[in-house]
Protein backbone atom coordinates (compact mmCIF):
# COMPACT_ATOMS: atom_id res chain seq x y z
CA UNK A 1 0.00 0.00 0.00
CA UNK A 2 0.89 3.82 -0.61
CA UNK A 3 1.12 6.86 0.98
CA UNK A 4 -1.99 7.51 -1.32
CA UNK A 5 -3.69 4.41 -0.39
CA UNK A 6 -3.61 5.14 3.48
CA UNK A 7 -4.98 9.21 2.89
CA UNK A 8 -7.87 7.18 0.98
CA UNK A 9 -8.54 4.92 3.81
CA UNK A 10 -8.60 7.83 6.20
CA UNK A 11 -10.99 10.20 3.99
CA UNK A 12 -13.70 7.21 3.58
CA UNK A 13 -13.85 6.63 7.22
CA UNK A 14 -13.79 10.38 7.42
CA UNK A 15 -17.30 10.18 5.15
CA UNK A 16 -18.87 8.16 7.78
CA UNK A 17 -19.01 11.52 10.03
CA UNK A 18 -21.18 13.17 7.52
CA UNK A 19 -24.63 13.10 7.50
CA UNK A 20 -27.46 14.61 5.43
CA UNK A 21 -28.28 18.86 6.00
CA UNK A 22 -24.72 19.20 7.00
CA UNK A 23 -22.69 22.27 6.74
CA UNK A 24 -19.43 21.41 5.73
CA UNK A 25 -15.79 22.95 5.55
CA UNK A 26 -13.92 21.44 2.85
CA UNK A 27 -9.93 21.25 3.26
CA UNK A 28 -7.17 21.96 1.07
CA UNK A 29 -4.48 19.55 -0.48
CA UNK A 30 -4.07 15.67 -1.60
CA UNK A 31 -6.21 14.24 1.11
CA UNK A 32 -8.51 16.37 1.43
CA UNK A 33 -8.87 16.41 -2.05
CA UNK A 34 -9.53 12.15 -1.95
CA UNK A 35 -12.50 13.23 0.16
CA UNK A 36 -13.87 16.01 -1.59
CA UNK A 37 -13.65 13.21 -4.85
CA UNK A 38 -15.44 11.13 -2.14
CA UNK A 39 -18.40 13.25 -1.40
CA UNK A 40 -18.96 14.41 -5.14
CA UNK A 41 -20.04 10.63 -5.70
CA UNK A 42 -22.78 11.02 -2.80
CA UNK A 43 -23.49 14.06 -3.96
CA UNK A 44 -23.91 12.43 -7.46
CA UNK A 45 -26.20 9.54 -5.62
CA UNK A 46 -28.36 12.46 -3.87
CA UNK A 47 -26.56 13.23 -0.64
CA UNK A 48 -27.74 16.93 0.42
CA UNK A 49 -24.87 18.58 2.14
CA UNK A 50 -23.82 22.68 1.30
CA UNK A 51 -19.68 23.28 1.44
CA UNK A 52 -17.73 26.44 2.33
CA UNK A 53 -14.27 25.38 0.46
CA UNK A 54 -10.78 26.20 2.01
CA UNK A 55 -9.07 27.16 -0.95
CA UNK A 56 -9.95 28.58 -5.02
CA UNK A 57 -8.42 24.84 -6.18
CA UNK A 58 -10.96 23.26 -3.67
CA UNK A 59 -13.93 25.20 -5.10
CA UNK A 60 -13.26 24.37 -8.61
CA UNK A 61 -12.63 20.60 -8.16
CA UNK A 62 -15.99 20.85 -5.52
CA UNK A 63 -17.67 22.85 -8.55
CA UNK A 64 -17.01 20.59 -11.41
CA UNK A 65 -18.20 17.39 -8.73
CA UNK A 66 -21.20 19.36 -8.59
CA UNK A 67 -21.29 19.67 -4.99
CA UNK A 68 -23.63 22.74 -3.66
CA UNK A 69 -21.04 25.68 -2.80
CA UNK A 70 -21.71 28.27 0.21
CA UNK A 71 -19.23 31.02 1.87
CA UNK A 72 -18.93 31.67 5.05
CA UNK A 73 -20.42 35.25 4.62
CA UNK A 74 -24.30 33.23 3.77
CA UNK A 75 -22.79 30.36 6.35
CA UNK A 76 -21.61 31.60 9.28
CA UNK A 77 -21.71 28.15 10.93
CA UNK A 78 -20.74 24.89 9.60
CA UNK A 79 -21.34 21.58 11.17
CA UNK A 80 -17.86 20.06 10.19
CA UNK A 81 -14.48 20.86 8.58
CA UNK A 82 -12.72 17.94 7.48
CA UNK A 83 -8.92 18.69 6.76
CA UNK A 84 -5.49 17.41 5.82
CA UNK A 85 -2.59 18.49 7.85
CA UNK A 86 1.53 18.61 7.05
CA UNK A 87 1.82 17.15 10.36
CA UNK A 88 -0.07 16.40 13.99
CA UNK A 89 1.24 15.79 17.46
CA UNK A 90 -0.30 13.83 20.41
CA UNK A 91 -2.40 16.65 21.27
CA UNK A 92 -3.80 16.97 18.03
CA UNK A 93 -1.66 20.38 17.65
CA UNK A 94 -1.17 20.75 13.46
CA UNK A 95 0.88 22.50 11.46
CA UNK A 96 -0.62 23.52 8.12
CA UNK A 97 -0.26 25.64 5.23
CA UNK A 98 2.31 22.93 3.10
CA UNK A 99 -0.27 24.10 0.31
CA UNK A 100 -0.26 27.93 1.09
CA UNK A 101 -3.98 27.59 2.34
CA UNK A 102 -3.48 28.03 6.05
CA UNK A 103 -5.34 31.42 6.51
CA UNK A 104 -9.03 30.24 4.76
CA UNK A 105 -8.11 26.71 6.14
CA UNK A 106 -7.96 28.32 10.00
CA UNK A 107 -10.67 30.67 9.42
CA UNK A 108 -13.12 27.80 7.95
CA UNK A 109 -11.90 25.28 10.93
CA UNK A 110 -12.68 27.90 13.49
CA UNK A 111 -15.78 28.50 12.40
CA UNK A 112 -17.18 24.51 12.34
CA UNK A 113 -18.35 23.13 15.43
CA UNK A 114 -16.02 20.48 14.84
CA UNK A 115 -12.85 19.85 12.69
CA UNK A 116 -11.37 16.47 11.76
CA UNK A 117 -7.98 15.67 10.19
CA UNK A 118 -7.67 13.29 7.76
CA UNK A 119 -4.19 11.91 7.16
CA UNK A 120 -1.66 9.44 6.57
CA UNK A 121 0.79 8.22 9.09
CA UNK A 122 3.79 9.96 8.15
CA UNK A 123 1.92 13.10 9.21
CA UNK A 124 2.02 11.93 13.23
CA UNK A 125 5.05 13.12 14.99
CA UNK A 126 6.19 13.34 18.63
CA UNK A 127 6.97 17.38 18.25
CA UNK A 128 5.83 19.66 15.69
CA UNK A 129 8.55 21.09 13.21
CA UNK A 130 9.74 19.32 11.44
CA UNK A 131 8.02 20.43 8.09
CA UNK A 132 8.78 23.84 8.38
CA UNK A 133 6.12 26.06 9.82
CA UNK A 134 4.39 27.87 6.90
CA UNK A 135 3.75 32.03 8.13
CA UNK A 136 1.54 34.02 5.83
CA UNK A 137 1.97 37.25 5.62
CA UNK A 138 1.12 40.93 3.72
CA UNK A 139 3.24 41.79 1.13
CA UNK A 140 4.42 45.32 2.11
CA UNK A 141 7.53 45.66 4.19
CA UNK A 142 8.35 41.76 4.30
CA UNK A 143 11.90 41.93 4.51
CA UNK A 144 11.19 43.90 8.20
CA UNK A 145 8.20 41.56 8.92
CA UNK A 146 10.94 38.40 8.32
CA UNK A 147 13.34 40.32 10.67
CA UNK A 148 10.61 40.53 13.34
CA UNK A 149 9.46 36.84 12.81
CA UNK A 150 12.81 35.28 13.54
CA UNK A 151 12.84 37.99 17.04
CA UNK A 152 10.23 37.08 18.46
CA UNK A 153 10.70 33.45 17.53
CA UNK A 154 13.98 33.32 18.77
CA UNK A 155 12.26 34.33 22.06
CA UNK A 156 10.06 31.70 22.26
CA UNK A 157 13.18 29.31 21.74
CA UNK A 158 12.96 29.19 17.61
CA UNK A 159 15.39 29.71 15.41
CA UNK A 160 16.67 27.98 11.91
CA UNK A 161 16.21 29.35 8.06
CA UNK A 162 13.33 31.77 7.25
CA UNK A 163 13.14 31.40 3.34
CA UNK A 164 9.89 32.65 1.41
CA UNK A 165 8.16 30.63 -0.68
CA UNK A 166 8.50 30.65 -4.45
CA UNK A 167 5.79 29.25 -7.08
CA UNK A 168 6.66 27.33 -9.84
CA UNK A 169 7.83 29.96 -11.78
CA UNK A 170 10.24 31.02 -9.30
CA UNK A 171 8.31 34.08 -8.15
CA UNK A 172 7.14 34.54 -4.87
CA UNK A 173 4.12 32.27 -4.00
CA UNK A 174 0.82 34.36 -3.35
CA UNK A 175 -1.87 33.22 -1.39
CA UNK A 176 -5.29 33.47 -2.93
CA UNK A 177 -6.26 36.08 -0.06
CA UNK A 178 -3.21 37.96 -2.05
CA UNK A 179 -0.42 37.82 1.11
CA UNK A 180 2.86 35.77 0.70
CA UNK A 181 4.71 32.99 2.46
CA UNK A 182 7.56 32.53 4.70
CA UNK A 183 8.97 28.98 5.65
CA UNK A 184 10.38 28.73 8.71
CA UNK A 185 12.60 25.79 9.42
CA UNK A 186 12.76 26.11 13.44
CA UNK A 187 12.96 22.18 13.55
CA UNK A 188 11.86 20.97 16.90
CA UNK A 189 9.00 23.71 18.21
CA UNK A 190 9.09 22.89 21.75
CA UNK A 191 6.58 25.59 22.98
CA UNK A 192 3.71 25.59 19.98
CA UNK A 193 1.67 28.03 21.78
CA UNK A 194 4.50 30.47 23.11
CA UNK A 195 5.38 30.77 18.93
CA UNK A 196 2.21 30.98 18.30
CA UNK A 197 1.43 33.97 20.74
CA UNK A 198 4.79 35.47 19.94
CA UNK A 199 3.99 35.23 16.42
CA UNK A 200 0.78 36.79 17.00
CA UNK A 201 2.78 40.23 17.60
CA UNK A 202 4.24 41.07 14.70
CA UNK A 203 2.21 43.14 12.76
CA UNK A 204 2.78 42.05 8.83
CA UNK A 205 1.87 38.20 10.21
CA UNK A 206 -1.72 37.51 8.92
CA UNK A 207 -1.75 34.15 10.13
CA UNK A 208 0.64 31.39 10.77
CA UNK A 209 0.39 27.15 10.26
CA UNK A 210 0.17 26.24 13.69
CA UNK A 211 -3.68 24.86 14.69
CA UNK A 212 -3.74 24.86 17.94
CA UNK A 213 -6.64 23.94 19.96
CA UNK A 214 -8.96 23.51 16.82
CA UNK A 215 -8.83 19.94 15.62
CA UNK A 216 -11.07 17.62 17.52
CA UNK A 217 -10.53 14.25 15.85
CA UNK A 218 -7.84 12.98 13.78
CA UNK A 219 -7.92 10.02 11.45
CA UNK A 220 -4.96 8.26 10.43
CA UNK A 221 -4.21 5.74 7.96
CA UNK A 222 -1.45 3.61 7.60
CA UNK A 223 0.16 0.03 7.58
CA UNK A 224 -1.64 -1.20 11.00
CA UNK A 225 -5.43 0.36 9.45
CA UNK A 226 -7.03 3.18 10.66
CA UNK A 227 -6.27 5.37 13.62
CA UNK A 228 -8.34 7.68 15.57
CA UNK A 229 -7.28 10.10 17.93
CA UNK A 230 -9.55 12.38 19.70
CA UNK A 231 -9.07 15.29 21.48
CA UNK A 232 -11.24 16.24 24.69
CA UNK A 233 -8.68 19.42 25.20
CA UNK A 234 -6.73 17.97 28.47
CA UNK A 235 -6.70 14.65 27.06
CA UNK A 236 -6.47 13.19 23.72
CA UNK A 237 -7.58 9.66 23.97
CA UNK A 238 -6.86 6.85 20.83
CA UNK A 239 -9.82 5.22 19.85
CA UNK A 240 -10.10 2.04 17.27
CA UNK A 241 -12.85 0.95 15.02
CA UNK A 242 -16.04 3.45 14.55
CA UNK A 243 -17.13 3.53 18.07
CA UNK A 244 -15.60 6.66 18.66
CA UNK A 245 -16.69 8.43 16.02
C1 LIG B 1 -2.89 23.22 2.69
O1 LIG B 1 -2.54 24.53 2.89
C2 LIG B 1 -2.44 22.38 3.81
O2 LIG B 1 -2.74 22.82 5.06
C3 LIG B 1 -2.81 20.92 3.62
O3 LIG B 1 -3.95 20.57 4.32
C4 LIG B 1 -1.66 20.16 4.09
O4 LIG B 1 -0.53 20.68 3.39
C5 LIG B 1 -1.78 18.66 3.84
O5 LIG B 1 -1.69 18.41 2.49
P1 LIG B 1 -1.62 16.94 1.94
O6 LIG B 1 -2.90 16.28 2.28
O7 LIG B 1 -1.43 17.12 0.45
O8 LIG B 1 -0.42 16.29 2.57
Amino acid sequence: MTADDYKLNAAMRAMDLIEPGMKLGLGTGSTAAKLVDLLGRKVKEGLDVVCVPTSEATRLQAETLGIRLSTLDETPFLDLTIDGADELDGELRLIKGGGGALLREKIVATASERMVVIADHTKRVEVLGRFPLPVEVVRFGMTATRQMIQEVAADAGCAGAITLRLGKDRQPFVTDSGNCIFDCAFGAIADPELLDEALKCVPGVVENGLFLGIADLAIIGGPGGVEVLEASYGDVATLYGDDGM
